[in-house]
């Protein structure tokens, strides 16, 4: 094992157990110290679920990428397995940028990442070479493949750019491996490549999977790509994006292209959205689990609100609670992994509860919970102009989600929450008109508050990092309204 691996190892080994349970999310994941970003290598081997991910073990900002690994039965615990790779080879020596994880037939966990060189050019100003780079492990320890890097830009088509191309997605299917990678063609924009390979080790490029043609931001990052439904679903998280109505926001998103896959072999495109219309979500991976449930997992988390942060936390970075995704009327529907079920404590149910004003109902609160309000109007004709529900309340700081029946619209916001920096605390997203109906499920953790709407309609996301003792909740109608609540705490058994 290479030196930076071992000193890689020994030092989250020894930080780990200065960081108290108390300090993390109940079931979020964090890093096992320091910073993390990307889930890579979202794969089950050997019957486990196993997860990696973007990891500076060293500090809790972004550096020298290495792999962080946890492995679950659930999806929903993890445990803490050794860092798998530091950048230390001449190919990857700037950073083990993401990629993703297969089990092969003969029992191995063949990893596809990808290798960050940076070089200089005649002007001194830095650059990164980017290729595509196997590793190869038992679920504990992996070894880079001596013939690395196994895609390089050579194998790249006419008018693709050389310095931004990664993160590659493998997949099987008849029998032959398949990867797509993003890419930032010489001019400047978008798109995702595939390539395909016998054995997992010679790539051999195929074609252009998809253009973004300037669409949705600039460079393409974290694709996936795989059947659901009968229909076959993209994901990508691209950079640098204008808003869209409430569809897409600035900055960095991410885009579900919903379509299908014609006689050649292509993919025909039907429908674009995004996948989640919160402020924190990026660069989502999916497994197929064992009884066929798509699962995602993203980081919860956006490059551009990396600032709203406690300084006095020894990690930075959460994963989004696993969510089972599925696509109903060409649309993608998300929900919480069942298995949250077996977390669930004490619960409590109203129903028909009249709200109208300020009201909090006795032993709902809380900042571990699974919470679902159907809220709807008293008669036939709309009767409430807003429905706000606070979370995460001291009195001082709290959080909300507000619905306004007339325009359709929910609008989350953390602008409250203690956050001191001007970075975005409100997002909101247009949902679907039921005249004054609707229902929302809040998944919060301590850190988090994660949002289904409409039966997964919709989800959105966001970090809050408000002191933990802050656990009421309140509701508030602007007008009357009918409601019904189900709130099931978490706890770990
Ligand atoms: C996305 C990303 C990836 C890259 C990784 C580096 O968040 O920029 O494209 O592989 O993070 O940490």
């Amino acid at each position: 094992m290479n030196d930076k691996l071992l000193k890689a190892r020994e030092y989250e080994c020894k930080k780990e157990k200065t960081i108290g349970e108390e300090l993390r999310p109940l079931f979020h994941l964090t890093p096992r110290c320091g910073w993390m970003n990307d889930p890579n290598g979202f794969s089950i081997y050997k019957g486990k679920y196993h997860l990696f991910y973007q990891y500076y073990p060293y500090g809790t900002a972004w550096g020298p990428m290495h792999w962080g690994h946890v492995e679950s039965d659930d999806l929903i615990t993890w445990k803490y397995l050794p860092v798998i790779m530091a950048p230390e080879t001449e190919y990857d020596k700037n950073g083990c940028f993401s990629g993703s994880a297969i089990e092969t037939e003969d029992g191995k966990h063949l990893i596809l990442y990808t290798g960050v060189l940076q070089k200089q050019d005649e002007n001194g100003d830095f650059y990164d070479v980017q290729t595509q780079c196997v590793a190869v492990g038992d679920g504990v320890d992996y070894e880079k493949y001596e013939l690395n890097p196994v895609i390089t830009g050579d194998d790249l088509p006419e008018g693709a750019g050389k310095r931004d191309f990664r993160d590659p997605k493998i997949w099987r299917e008849n029998g032959k491996y398949y990867l797509v990678v993003g890419n930032k063609t010489v001019d400047g924009d978008g798109q995702l490549l595939q390539y395909s390979s016998e054995d997992g080790y010679n790539w051999k490029y195929e074609k252009v999977l998809i253009k973004n043609n300037n669409r949705f931001g600039v460079m393409w990052e974290c694709p996936d790509y795989f059947a659901l439904d009968g229909k076959q679903v993209l994901l990508t998280s691209p950079q640098d994006m204008l808003p869209e109505e409430l569809e897409f926001h600035n900055g960095n998103g991410t885009l579900c292209v919903i379509g299908s896959v014609n006689s050649d072999g292509d993919f025909c495109e039907e429908n674009c959205q995004a996948v989640d219309y919160g402020i924190d979500f990026y660069a989502p991976q999916t497994i197929l689990t064992k009884d066929g449930r798509r699962v995602m997992i993203g980081w919860l988390q956006n490059w551009d609100t990396v600032g709203i942060r406690r300084d006095d936390f020894p990690w930075f970075g959460q994963m989004s609670f696993p969510r089972e995704i599925s696509v109903r009327n060409g649309k993608l529907i998300q929900k919480p992994i069942h298995e949250i079920e077996n977390y669930y404590g004490k619960r409590v149910s109203r129903q028909n509860v009249l709200i109208s004003d300020n009201c909090a109902l006795s032993s709902i609160e809380g900042r571990c919970i699974d919470m679902t309000v159907n809220v709807r109007s008293t008669g036939s004709e709309l009767s409430y102009k807003k429905f706000e529900i606070r979370f995460a309340d001291n009195g001082k700081a709290y959080s909300t989600i507000e619905f306004d029946p007339t325009e359709s619209i929910v609008k989350i916001d953390r602008k409250h929450s203690g956050s001191r920096r001007a970075i975005v605390h409100q997002r909101r997203c247009k949902v679907a008109n039921r005249k004054g109906e609707i229902t929302l499920r809040l998944i919060l953790d301590r850190y988090s508050m994660e949002l289904f709407i409409n039966d997964g309609e919709q989800v959105m996301s966001m970090g809050i990092f408000t002191d933990i003792k802050a656990e009421g909740i309140s509701f508030k109608a602007n007008g009357e309204l009918i409601m019904d609540i189900v709130m099931n705490e978490l706890e770990k058994k």
